[in-house]
């Protein structure tokens, strides 16, 4: 049986895999098993922003592995608590980390931090733990974060889900008002929804959300899986947009590559945990932390100012494509996160161009997603358009 068979006989059919079988990856690069070259501008879905194989995170994973591997958090292993004292110095005064596996379990986290919060500062009716969540959402796949994702297609099974998530719409402060009652205690939003298509929040809309929640006591809660870690040219996304959350959660290239989550809880509610409320085996490994320690090094503002100026690069090249092909709706994003909005289905650009050695994706149907590592080049840029270009041309 050849890999493919194996899958297909040995696996729960849940993804749908491209032609693809990876033999090795280094920076912008992978390569399938025939030894044919592939510029990656998915980066993992987000999680080598710094490249596959990054000769630095390698580096600092291995003097680790050396070390120790896992210690259970019952003590203390330096890398954690160095990373966590990184992590806090970069979100906003008074923050606290509390260390996962994945983008959903750093939700998980979120909203269980943002319920013991409610249940400490009550209404008149009691506890409070209703979130407000956003239509086109995505909080993860367990059940309270999937619950909290506002995308019917992904509840269809699933019934009854978690309680106390309502729906409200982006960019729309009064979808927002109309829901908050007595049980409200938190909005949970993506500064930028990448699985329904990147779709950036508007500025003045995140303002406003922030004046609603200190008006009505809720907290604010960012999902930066996504879009953090320095993918919208600033490590934080929510610093692009002068809004402090009272959490922000990211797991994705926190490590690049290697399992870690993180939650981060501001002043008004990270004490609300105390010992016993919330616990992961695994969470904080510390061969992720080094990893993590690694690119946060990486990530300082001269690598984020390049990375924003071959985003400005790209976008020039894709606004000329936009105006060859009727098919491109919109192009919008934010930094090295960006969604081409077709006008018909994404997937034969996405398999056009994996046969040309380019590897993006399709999300939501007609958007092509290009989320490539922060390293790449003017040059990368460049061949990637051409691809894109003949792709278009092949469609249309
Ligand atoms: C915004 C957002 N939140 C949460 C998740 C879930 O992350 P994970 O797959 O690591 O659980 C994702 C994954 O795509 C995401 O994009």
């Amino acid at each position: 049986m050849n890999i493919k068979q194996v899958e297909d006989k040995c696996f729960m059919h849940t993804y749908k895999r491209g032609e693809l079988i990876v033999k090795k990856a280094k920076n912008q690069f992978v390569w399938d098993e025939k030894g044919v070259k592939y510029l990656d501008f998915m980066s993992g879905i987000s999680v080598c922003n710094v490249g596959h194989c990054n000769n630095a995170v390698i580096k600092a994973m291995k003097v680790q592995l050396d070390k120790f591997v896992h210690v259970s958090n019952l003590y203390y292993a330096p890398a954690q608590i160095r990373l966590g004292r990184e992590i806090a110095k970069r979100a906003f005064p008074g923050a606290k980390v509390f260390f996962s596996n994945s983008g959903a379990e750093a939700n998980e986290c979120a909203i269980k931090l943002a319920r013991k919060w409610g249940m400490q500062n009550p209404s008149k009716k009691g506890s409070r733990y209703e979130i407000i969540c956003f239509i086109n959402s995505f909080h993860g796949r367990t059940m309270a974060t999937i619950s909290a994702t506002g995308q019917k297609k992904f509840h269809e099974y699933l019934k009854p889900l978690q309680e106390g998530f309502v729906f409200a719409e982006i960019n729309n402060i009064n979808s927002v008002e109309k829901l908050i009652n007595d049980k409200t205690v938190a909005v949970m939003i993506e500064p930028i929804q990448g699985e329904s298509g990147v779709i950036p929040c508007d500025k003045m809309f995140l303002k406003e959300l922030r004046n609603v929640c200190d008006k009505k006591n809720l907290l604010l809660i960012f999902d930066e899986i996504q879009c953090g870690v320095g993918r919208t040219g600033k490590f934080y996304a929510f610093e692009n947009y002068d809004v402090e959350p009272d959490i922000v959660t990211m797991a994705k290239s926190l490590a690049n590559g290697f399992p870690l989550g993180a939650t981060v809880g501001g002043k008004r509610c990270a004490e609300s945990f105390i010992y016993g409320d919330h616990g992961s085996t695994f969470g904080g490994n510390p061969v992720a932390c080094a990893a993590s320690l690694a690119v946060l090094k990486i990530i300082n503002s001269k690598f984020l100012n390049n990375s924003v100026k071959i985003a400005k690069y790209f976008y020039e090249k894709l606004e000329i494509l936009k105006r060859k092909y009727k098919i491109i709706k919109e192009i919008r994003g934010l930094g090295l996160m960006i969604g081409v909005d077709l006008a018909v289905n994404g997937n034969n650009i996405v398999n056009y161009c994996l046969n040309r050695g380019l590897i993006i994706n399709c999300t939501n149907n007609t958007v092509v997603r290009l989320l490539p590592p922060l390293t790449i080049t003017k040059k990368d840029v460049d061949c990637a358009i051409k691809i894109l270009d003949e792709a278009l041309a092949h469609v249309v």
